[in-house]
């Protein structure tokens, strides 16, 4: 179904965005350095922040990452007779540049390439079913579809162009205090928009076709959000590069650039679940506190926090949470806020639950008359309907591809991965399956359950020098998504520490960078 081709321009901006990086960031040393900085979560996005605050503030800091579960968080694998697989966050894309970039930096690498084949399934039977031949694929699509296929990926296109200047002005040095202006920043009032309507409003608009919609879009968001084309048209666009071609995977599983990050950025990690952040006023050197002098340096952050040993706290001059503050995700109170911040924001995360199954797949669930030795789909999407209680059923390869690898059929005992929004029952899987050996659910609180308009985002600045991380899951959740959010928090941070307003949300920086060049 992929067919989208890097246009020459982009590669060439890439390459550019890659070199010459900042370094330690020019800090006019009006102020002192800030001397502890704690991260609430261990995530892709907590361990990126502390990579990126370590790039913009230096050796000195001393940088604490609050873990109360696993390093890597959403990114997570599963041993399955003597193999990893992942559960969790699986795929990137090509144009993901942080990722890229912190594969280069930590030496790490891609996953070997096993070809994939898709198929769509409409709860009775396969409506779609991907051939060998790029030609067969193309004229299908264009038969049933007319242009419809091949806007899309030229619609997508367009959207990614302008989401690639992030990279660029983060390369510069610029941050946004807000996710509606990180937004506007890569892609004007259209992308406000795009933030602000749904797939399916924003598509019909751009004169796709109901069924198209129905036929190829809601597959797409069903696998990557678990939900329909009442996302978010960004999202949604997100979503569907998401289906392009050229997906890659970190060799060895996905959390390992976590670990990798944090072991890189020399950040300590504690073992303990955060509880409470306080703001704190720093006593005077006469043990009075000068409320008429007060200046923002003059409070600190304390962090309460539950370990083995039991519980403790410490001080920072900066705090980033790096977890989503909503419902099952995390509970962490903030105290002596004025206005206060709530421990959860308004909206919910969506549940996916991923079951992932060793044994013999029933092809005939599937409806298709193919016999299971010659059965190749990997990738079955779903249509939106009464019959399909599931999203996505597909066929797992290892984290690590044992040498000779090629994908096997259906008639071979392998690992299958379906993601529902409920638990599968025994019965169920008995439809599906014709034995299995073993399953393994995860009941993932997945990605924010999308429904727009969005009267009111979180916000990145949750006080003074306590940051938001997750607030841009609202714009898209995917790791790139909080790379960005980390690189951007990091800048801000520096800049709002020193006082350089000059780099925070300023306008027109896609002319004024061009320029430049
Ligand atoms: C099933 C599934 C499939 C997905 N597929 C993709 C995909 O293919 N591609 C893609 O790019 N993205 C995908 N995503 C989204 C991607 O995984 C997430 O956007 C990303 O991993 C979020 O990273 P994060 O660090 O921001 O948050 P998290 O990974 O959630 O990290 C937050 C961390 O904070 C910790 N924590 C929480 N509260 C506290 C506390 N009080 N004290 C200390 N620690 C705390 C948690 O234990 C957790 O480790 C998928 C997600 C899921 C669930
Ligand atoms: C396989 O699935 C088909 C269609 O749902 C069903 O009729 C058949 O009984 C299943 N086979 C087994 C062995 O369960
Ligand atoms: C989105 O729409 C809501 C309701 O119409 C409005 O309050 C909000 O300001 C809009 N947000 C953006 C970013 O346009």
């Amino acid at each position: 179904m992929a067919l989208r081709h890097l246009s020459v321009k982009t590669l060439f901006f890439l390459g550019l965005c890659q070199v010459g990086r900042r370094g330690f960031a020019s800090s006019p040393e009006v102020r002192e350095a800030p001397k502890k900085i704690a991260i609430i979560g261990g995530g892709i996005g907590g361990t990126a922040a502390g990579f990126f605050l370590r790039q913009e503030f230096g050796p000195a800091v001393k940088i604490d990452v609050f873990e109360a579960g696993t390093v890597g968080g959403r990114l997570a694998t599963e041993n399955i007779g003597g193999h990893e697989y992942e559960t969790g966050g699986s795929v990137i894309h090509p144009l993901n540049l942080h990722m890229k970039h912190f594969l280069d930096k930590l030496s790490l690498s891609p996953r070997a390439d096993v070809s994939s084949k898709v198929a769509i399934f409409d709860g009775k039977e396969l409506t779609f079913e991907e051939s060998d031949w790029f030609i067969v694929n193309f004229i299908r699509m264009l038969w049933r579809y007319g242009f419809n296929s091949i806007r899309m990926h030229m619609w997508v296109e367009g959207i990614l162009d302008k989401f690639m200047r992030i990279y660029q002005y983060q390369q510069y040095g610029y941050s946004f205090s807000s996710v509606e202006k990180l937004l506007h920043a890569m892609g004007g009032d259209g992308f406000l928009t795009l933030f602000n309507q749904t797939l399916e409003e924003a598509m019909l608009a751009e004169g796709f076709s109901q069924v198209f919609l129905n036929d190829v879009v809601t597959p797409v968001t069903r696998v990557n959000y678990g939900q329909s084309v009442q996302i978010s048209a960004f999202a949604g666009a997100v979503a569907l590069a998401g289906a392009d071609s050229g997906l890659w995977a970190v060799d060895g599983g996905n959390k390992m650039v976590c670990s990798g990050l944090l072991y890189h950025s020399k950040a300590e990690l504690v073992p303990a679940r955060a509880t409470t952040i306080s703001m704190k006023m720093r006593p005077s050197k006469t043990g009075t506190v000068h409320l008429e002098h007060y200046n923002s340096a003059s409070n600190f952050y304390e962090v309460n926090y539950v370990g083995e040993s039991g519980a403790a706290h410490s001080m920072y001059d900066i705090v980033v949470v790096a977890t989503p503050l909503h419902q099952g995700m995390s509970d962490i109170s903030f105290s002596g806020f004025s206005p206060p911040i709530p421990s959860h924001f308004p909206g919910r995360y969506h549940q996916t639950v991923a079951t992932l199954v060793h044994g013999l797949l029933n092809v005939s669930y599937l409806g298709t008359t193919e016999k299971p030795e010659d059965f190749y789909v990997s990738e079955v999407l779903t249509l939106e309907n009464k019959a399909s209680e599931i999203n996505s059923l597909s066929s797992l390869n290892p984290v690590k591809i044992p040498k000779g690898y090629s994908p096997s059929p259906a008639s071979q005992r392998k690992v299958w991965k379906i993601f529902s929004s409920q638990p599968l029952s025994q019965q169920h899987l008995q439809q599906i399956f014709l034995s299995w050996d073993s399953v393994f659910e995860k009941r993932w609180l997945a990605y924010p359950s999308y429904s727009p308009p969005n009267r009111r985002t979180p916000p990145f600045i949750l006080h003074d020098r306590l940051y938001y991380l997750n607030a841009v899951e609202w714009a898209a959740s995917a790791m790139e998504m909080s790379a960005i959010s980390a690189r951007n928090l990091a800048l801000l941070a520096h800049h709002r520490w020193y006082e350089q307003t000059d780099k925070i949300n300023q306008e027109d920086l896609d002319t004024r960078l061009r320029g430049e060049l």
